[in-house]
């Protein structure tokens, strides 16, 4: 990418709004790589979309500020980069309500993500518009900000893709207001599908994720860093330190790959059997608790009240974006 660009990204604030490294991997590091490299970057925080799915009673304002805590911690500097919360920007929900008059239904039965939820939930009577929508509310949080391109994982390559035929239709409709966006994902895969802590059923590895309880959070103590990786998957045939392990079959031997400088010596003594499960777990402990204190370190110091100032400065910045864009979708429909 020549020039400095714009740039748009959000994640949603599952759970408790904690990010665990396999969203800094995927995700988060890229944004700050590309803010580090001169591009203008909009981080949102997705908190409608978490409406998609979430229980009643849960307290979203507080876990929007916990995703936020995480962005600036992991490197997002609020002067350079605009950090906001996408309820605070209301252009998103008209947009999204524009957006919907023109997106077949059809067209959103057919994407994978809402197939998977609709599998897991049981069945389609249960789903809603919202769950349906929701891909409508994603592109409507891009072309608010007509981006040059918008840093995703490549899980979220259906929803871009969705986007991008959203905007040619309101293009074709009425008139040139949404520039087509490029998808820009990580090309380094291994850091970007960090796996997770456990296996299957089957003893495969799985990815990194929140439903499966298999997670290293960016925010957690190292005592908390070490209990999790105490309990980690391993090579299920590596009784003692004398059997040979399996490396690419074991979640700690995966993660030093990413973190420990020294993986390529550490993966041949598990082979040879003259390194032990416990070791690798050990020095694994050792080198994300390091490679993770600065974060941790940053993100202690970041109150509620700061990064509320943070999210407001963000919302007004962002607004002053959208509501230029939305002034022209409304002239280009004829509403005004
Ligand atoms: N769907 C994204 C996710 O699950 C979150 C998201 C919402 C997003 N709006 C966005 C990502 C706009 C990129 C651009 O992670």
């Amino acid at each position: 990418m020549s020039g400095a660009k714009r740039l748009l990204s959000g994640m949603r604030a599952t759970g408790d709004g904690r990010l665990h490294i396999g969203n800094y991997e995927g995700a988060l590091r890229n944004w700050v790589d590309l803010q580090d490299q001169g591009h203008q970057v909009f981080a949102m925080v997705a908190d409608w979309h978490v409406l998609t799915t979430a229980e009643p009673g849960r307290n979203l304002a507080a876990t929007s500020r916990e995703i936020a805590k995480d962005f600036v911690a992991a490197g997002l500097d609020p002067e350079r980069t605009v950090v906001f919360r996408q309820s605070d920007v209301k252009e998103h929900a008209e947009l999204t309500l524009l957006f919907g008059m023109m997106t077949g239904i059809g067209k959103l039965e057919r994407n994978p993500t809402y197939k998977d939820m609709v599998q897991d939930i049981g069945g389609a009577e249960r789903a809603t518009y919202g769950l349906l929508g929701y891909p409508v509310l994603q592109a409507a949080d891009i072309l608010l900000y007509r981006p040059y391109g918008v840093p995703v994982g490549r899980d979220q390559a259906p929803h871009l893709e969705l986007g991008r035929e959203i905007a040619r239709t309101f293009n074709s409709r009425y008139g040139e207001v949404f520039p087509e966006f490029a998808s820009i994902i990580p090309e380094d895969e291994s850091r970007a599908k960090v796996p997770g802590l456990d296996a299957d059923a089957e003893g495969r590895l799985r990815k990194m994720s929140k439903s499966y309880d298999n997670c290293i959070y960016l925010a957690e103590s190292d005592e908390e860093t070490a209990a999790r990786i105490k309990s980690a998957f391993t090579t299920p045939s590596k009784m003692r330190k004398t059997d040979p392990g399996i490396p690419e079959g074991c979640a700690v031997c995966q993660m030093l790959r990413i973190y420990s400088p020294d993986w390529q010596n550490q993966w041949q003594e598990d082979r040879d059997g003259i390194r032990g499960c416990m070791q690798n777990k050990k020095e694994l402990t050792e080198a994300l608790n390091a490679h993770l204190r600065p974060f941790r370190e940053r993100r202690a110091e970041l109150t509620d009240e700061r990064i509320e100032a943070i999210l407001q400065d963000g919302a007004s910045r962002a607004r002053a974006v959208a509501s230029e864009t939305m002034d022209e979708v409304r002239r280009a429909m004829l509403l005004v």
